[in-house]
């Protein structure tokens, strides 16, 4: 991976600007990792205080001064309001593959953003990161998520069982990817 994380790239969808996260962005991270509902079955615990979306928005930026992948902020362009991040959470270069994860605030659900912010990211690793794979996990219950990334190209290639600890319990994870391949010749 070159340099693209440390010089992450503007990216543009129809509603959607796709920006590398600033220091200034906590608070609008806070409004949404603070849901619960958002934070249902997400890796990370829902955000309690605004010092957790501090700590994020640090850890973020870092990543990006590392090079190491890391998420764009999602920025609606009507309101010009952060509703989310999406982006590559990894990235192999010896085995050109790449895992993306996503969130946004609940009020924006069901509008068709983040299929528009996944897309995005899946051209941008294969047309700039040169990804063979890209894939993605989610909890075995979380359907919205499920059904993004099948919308998203995605093929469901089964169950990863018992593959995290989450909130003190073992989760099942289904696991989905989209081959360059696939991308590129259908
Ligand atoms: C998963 C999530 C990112 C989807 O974002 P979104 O912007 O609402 O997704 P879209 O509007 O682009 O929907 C894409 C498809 O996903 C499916 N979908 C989205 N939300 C759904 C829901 N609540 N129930 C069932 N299917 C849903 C639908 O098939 C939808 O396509 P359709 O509207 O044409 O039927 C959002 O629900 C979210 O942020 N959830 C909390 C965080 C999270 O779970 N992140 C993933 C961790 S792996």
């Amino acid at each position: 991976m070159k340099k693209h994380f440390v010089n992450l790239p503007v990216l543009e969808t129809k509603n959607l600007i796709l920006r590398p996260v600033q220091a200034e962005d906590y608070k609008a991270v806070f409004e949404f990792a603070s849901d619960p509902d958002v934070a249902k079955y997400t890796s990370w615990d829902v955000h309690k205080t605004i010092e957790d979306s501090k700590v994020l928005v640090r850890f973020i930026t870092k990543r990006y001064a590392g090079n190491k992948p890391s998420n764009w902020a999602v920025i609606l362009k009507s309101s010009n309001q952060l509703i989310g991040t999406c982006g590559f959470v990894s990235a192999f270069a010896a085995n050109k593959r790449g895992e993306i994860a996503f969130a946004i605030r609940k009020e924006h659900w069901r509008k068709g953003y983040m299929t528009e912010a996944v897309n995005k990211s899946i051209e941008f690793g294969f047309n700039e990161l040169k990804l063979n794979r890209i894939e993605a996990v989610c909890d075995a219950e979380n359907e919205a998520s499920s059904r993004l990334l099948e919308k998203c190209g995605m093929k469901f290639e089964g169950i990863l069982r018992q593959y995290v600890f989450i909130r003190g319990q073992f989760r099942d994870m289904k696991s989905y990817a989209i081959l360059a391949g696939e991308y590129f010749n259908g």
